[in-house]
């Protein structure tokens, strides 16, 4: 199946008859909000959200880029992964930016997503008498990680700048409404940007909370829900499952779960570019699934490199696990492997392939080496890595997956697991006190 943005490969999972009905009821559930958790669709028409916002986030990121070098980026879950997979996907692979149109952007550090104390103390360090900027993306305000950070981060701007200054250098980013994050920014007048309260953690990238940070690292955010709209004309609600690209993944996925014994879905790409969008994945299906003692345990691969360690439980391992693949169709440069007269390493009968191809040529070998050792494989491909494709690319992800928490009948769009470990800290930390 194919659009000009997306194609969709499924002809390494073996003939089967997919059972879409499935998934054309999951697509009337979205489309009429008749489903489980039909108050959280709103991440649906995100593409569709008026320039006037997009503005709004250009121009606010664009001030905060020219007055501080460094930003510090505070959230959890959905609240950084999805920003941090679009910023790496775009930017350089050593470091965490790159100059975008001659402008150079600020330094981006991401902080609050863990505990640990090493990584935030040499934060500090690292930011110590400079004037940074803080965006603090945090939907209920109160979740402990990011809250601490903010803490700590907040305390040192305020140390380093002033209360003054610091307050035009805080963005705050959460529910419109409620929560202990917009009394913080109401208390000290933060700049803030709503999260739609309809707009879940893990569908939120494409709203202020992906957009801002984005925007503030340079990159194109227009181009980006440009991407996610044209995604609508093939993974919408209202396209019809047998012709709609995340109905079809989703019916792919949950057969190998209900019908092959299949528990495990392993999303590789093959360019490290990709690690941290092969991350918000990872926490948008299991967040979405893991629930009611069921759904596929989700992994993520980067090949070749991990061909060299998880490579032989792939091949070889318990037969409970399925492969799709993120494939980039285009070289972003022509690297060749450079004739060596003396041919020492026995490279020559390659020398003037680039890598691109090479690379290619690997995927070729693992897609049959992996079917053959009766593990499914679906291929995503796109043209390259930009704003449109990415954007385009996260839109069928999240369609896809609350298609696929339908056909699984979880509610897609809640989290009660995340909340078991969240109430015991807060006891044993009580108890501390
Ligand atoms: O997907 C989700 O809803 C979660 O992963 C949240 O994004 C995460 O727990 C952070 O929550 P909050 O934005 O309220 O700090």
């Amino acid at each position: 199946m194919t659009s000009s943005l997306l194609h969709l490969d499924y002809q390494h999972i073996g003939a089967i008859e997919l059972p879409i009905q499935e998934a054309q009821d999951a697509l009337y559930q979205i489309q009429n909000k008749t489903g489980k958790g039909a108050d959280s669709l709103g991440w649906v028409d995100l593409p569709l959200q008026e320039e006037t916002l997009l503005d709004k986030i250009n121009i606010v990121a664009n001030n905060l880029a020219r007055r501080c070098d460094h930003i510090v980026c505070i959230g959890i879950g959905g609240s950084y992964l999805g920003a941090k997979a679009v910023i790496e996907a775009l930017s350089d692979p050593f470091g965490i930016y790159k100059e975008t149109k001659g402008t150079s952007r600020p330094k981006l550090f991401f902080a609050g997503h863990h505990l640990d104390e090493y990584y935030h103390q040499t934060l500090l360090e690292i930011l110590k008498g400079k004037s940074f900027g803080i965006i603090y993306i945090s939907k209920s305000g109160s979740t402990l990680e990011s809250s601490i950070a903010f803490r700590l981060f907040q305390t040192l701007l305020y140390e380093n700048v002033g209360a003054e200054n610091a307050r035009e250098q805080i963005i705050a980013i959460t529910d419109p409404d409620k929560g202990t994050l917009l009394n913080i920014a109401k208390n000290e007048g933060y700049q803030t940007f709503s999260i739609p309260p309809s707009v879940g953690g893990r569908f939120s990238v494409l709203s202020p909370v992906g957009l801002f940070p984005i925007a503030l690292a340079g990159f194109d955010i227009k181009a980006i829900l440009n991407g996610a709209k044209e995604a609508m004309s093939f993974s919408g609600p209202n396209v019809n499952a047998q012709d709609n690209l995340s109905a079809k993944y989703a019916t792919i996925r949950q057969y190998f779960y209900k019908n092959e014994g299949k528990k495990i879905e392993l999303l590789a790409s093959y360019t490290p570019s990709l690690y941290s969008l092969c991350e918000w994945w990872k926490q948008l299906f299991a967040e979405s699934e893991g629930k009611e003692n069921k759904g596929l345990f989700v992994q993520t691969a980067q090949f070749s490199t991990d061909l060299h360690s998880i490579g032989q439980w792939i091949q070889e391992g318990e037969r409970t696990i399925i492969e799709t693949k993120i494939m980039i169709r285009k070289p972003s440069n022509e690297l060749k492997v450079p004739h060596s007269l003396s041919d020492l390493d026995n490279l020559n009968y390659i020398a003037g392939k680039s890598l691109f191809e090479i690379n290619s040529i690997s995927e070729r070998g693992t897609t049959m080496a992996h079917k053959q050792g009766n593990v499914p494989v679906l291929r995503l491909e796109i043209d390259k890595i930009d704003e449109y494709h990415l954007g385009g690319l996260i839109y069928f992800f999240e369609m896809a997956s609350a298609i696929s928490g339908y056909i699984q009948g979880v509610n897609p769009f809640d989290q009660p697991g995340v909340e078991a470990y969240k109430k015991n800290i807060q006891k044993l930390l009580k108890k501390l006190v």
